[in-house]
């Protein structure tokens, strides 16, 4: 998954370009590039690594042009170097390509059979030389663009400029998203909003099988079988927020420290305590409608897939209805059990996430009815859902998620409450009280966040550590499987997290003084069990951090670290605990000197399967 941005217009194409990739670089990190037409010369530079390689290349050597297409990369097919490096060139046309071709080893051997000679391992190089080869029979660069993309197998968002049509920007899309700015006679496209909302607020978004051919100031839309069509911009009311680290030392650190006001931010204007309800006219249901589906299934991928679980826990316990909780890039695959009668529930803070979407696009065949959680507003899950609990946690930038996570978890707390209470099973006194435990929750993430010190010794006494377990049971669980999460993505330590009851099936093998243990010891019903389970990690010489409730001075006794965090309650006491995990993860990162807000091969939205 990459970014990609194109322009073209009157400006001076570098900059809007860039300034367009910055936005975009939580999609792939690996390389950057970009070319320019300018009067039938095309300019290409290319550099591995983050943006700023680019940008210091382009002071160099730099290079002008109205007309431009530029690219963060991912690396799926092919190493980080610059051969590998969006743009591709083939003869005459050049791309930058978003997505997988499935069929490039077979295309690639056929074009390579009529003389063309390839320079990169990627897939998406194929695509420039096909459209090539297709000009020249055809002579058209728009007939080329077609005739290729009907070969093509697989996903793309592409954008295609061609030196024998220099005043001729081509879009086309299939699988990955794609969004043209207008403004005007100018055009600017980008995979994501965010990176050309700043220069227009009228937006077309492309559906799949659809091309844009921009030419002469105009543009003119059809699908890729040439059957012309008219689309609208809509106007875009949303701002675009702005990626400031506001004096922390990077994103994730500031975004850590959000969490309390995006607390607050998503059960804003949301509770009705009288009612011991929520508000939650975004669902789209009545309760007549909520108490009709038979069963609900959460998809999802990553953190987000974690928080699915916990919503599992949540919903199974206080509302009896059965939840099934799918990783997306399963689920889509399986001719999965959904019905009109299933109320499905795609889980992304980007909204982009490509298993989901497709996971979502599944349910949607087998009629369930789709009521996503996302962050990202006008995502393209949120646009294809039939309702939206939006997060509101703000933009996010660093890669490991951390306030997404946590309001997912506030978020599926109050469609907790409102399935409850449509279905009778959470009682008037019961949602007050539910909805009362929320407004200590912001004041005791501060309270947590405050554990930072405390967390940072621990990080310094196991920072040689190869490995980590992490253990919970219950409700806990989950997050333990988060916590575990969020060390290997930014540390790239080892981590595993486990339901603490199966650790004597297999993991307990692991247990050394050279392995520290995580152990999630909430005042819940399971302490007493995870007492145990603590125990046996003791009796085997291992290490164990115990994080337990305020005031439990009696689970950490025999502990090597106790961590004390405040107690929300069964529900929501998870929440406080993932702000913990997430300060550990942070704290071996940077004791390691890693870079917390862009960890090697990770990229925050996933828009490739
Ligand atoms: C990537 C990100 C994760 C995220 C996952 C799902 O792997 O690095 O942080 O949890 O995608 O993303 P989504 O946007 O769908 O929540």
């Amino acid at each position: 998954m990459c970014g990609i941005v194109g322009y073209m217009g009157s400006q001076d194409a570098v900059p809007v370009i860039m300034n367009g990739l910055k936005m975009l670089e939580y999609r792939g990190y690996d390389s950057a590039g970009i070319c320019t037409m300018d009067s039938g010369d095309v300019e290409i530079r290319r550099s591995p690594g983050k943006l700023v390689n680019l940008e210091r290349l382009l002071k160099e050597q730099p290079m002008r042009g109205t007309i431009g297409i530029g690219h963060t990369r991912w690396a799926t097919h092919g190493k980080p170097t610059v051969a590998n490096a969006h743009p591709h060139k083939g003869g005459s046309v050049v791309v930058v390509h978003n997505g997988i071709i499935e069929n490039y080893l077979a295309l690639k051997d056929e074009l390579s059979e009529q003389g063309h000679i390839f320079i990169s391992e990627t897939d998406s190089e194929v695509i420039s030389h096909l459209i090539d080869e297709k000009m020249d029979s055809t002579g058209s660069f728009e007939e080329a663009v077609q005739q290729a993309l009907k070969m093509i197998q697989g996903a793309y968002a592409l954008c295609i400029l061609s030196k024998k049509d220099d005043k001729t920007l081509i879009v086309a899309k299939s699988g990955s998203p794609m969004v043209i700015g207008i403004k005007g006679n100018e055009y600017f496209i980008a995979s994501d909003m965010p990176a050309i909302i700043s220069n227009t607020r009228e937006m077309i978004i492309m559906e799949d099988g659809e091309m844009a051919v921009f030419r002469n100031g105009g543009v003119k839309f059809s699908t890729i079988y040439g059957v012309e069509i008219a689309k609208e911009p809509r106007y875009i009311d949303w701002s675009p927020l702005k990626a400031e680290k506001n004096g922390y030392p990077n994103f994730m650190l500031k975004e850590i420290h959000e969490q309390p006001q995006a607390i607050k931010n998503v059960v804003a204007g949301r509770l009705l305590e009288d009612e011991g309800n929520v508000f939650l006219e975004e669902l789209h249901l009545n309760d007549e409608e909520l108490r009709s589906f038979e069963r609900l299934c959460f998809v999802a991928c990553g953190t987000s897939w974690h928080a699915a679980l916990m919503g599992k826990y949540l919903i199974e316990e206080y509302c009896r209805i059965p939840v099934d909780v799918e990783i997306a890039s399963e689920f889509r695959y399986r001719d999965p059990l959904v019905s009109g009668k299933t109320l499905v529930i795609p889980i992304s803070q980007s909204g982009e996430t490509a298993d989901t979407l497709a996971a979502l696009r599944e349910a949607k065949n087998k009629n369930a009815h789709i009521v996503s959680i996302c962050n990202v507003i006008d995502s393209s899950i949120a646009r294809e859902s039939d309702g939206v609990i939006y997060t509101r946690a703000g933009l996010e930038i660093g890669v490991a998620s951390t306030k997404a996570f946590t309001t997912q978890l506030v978020a599926l707390y109050l469609l907790t409450i409102r399935l409850g209470r449509a279905n009778g099973s959470i009682d008037l006194k019961k949602g007050q009280e539910m909805i009362a435990a929320l407004s200590e929750l912001p004041a005791m993430v501060e309270k947590t966040l405050e554990l930072d010190l405390q967390i940072e010794e621990i990080a310094c006494e196991y920072l040689t550590s190869w490995d980590a377990i992490y253990l919970g049971r219950g409700i806990s669980f989950p997050i333990a499987l988060e916590g575990a999460l969020k060390l290997k993505e930014i540390s790239y330590i080892h981590a595993d997290g486990y339901p603490a009851g199966e650790m004597k099936h297999g993991p307990i093998a692991l247990i050394d003084r050279d392995m520290p243990v995580f152990i999630l010891a909430p005042n819940d019903r399971h302490l007493v069990k995870v007492r145990s389970n603590m125990e046996e990690v003791i009796t085997r010489g291992g290490k164990v951090v115990a994080l337990c409730s305020e005031g439990d001075f009696e689970t950490g006794k025999r502990a090597d670290f106790t961590l004390h965090i405040p107690w929300a309650g069964e529900a929501l006491s998870p929440v406080l605990f993932a702000v913990a995990l997430q300060l550990l993860a942070y704290n071996f990162a940077i004791l390691k000197g890693k870079d917390v807000d862009q960890p090697r091969n990770l990229a925050k939205s996933v828009t490739v399967e």
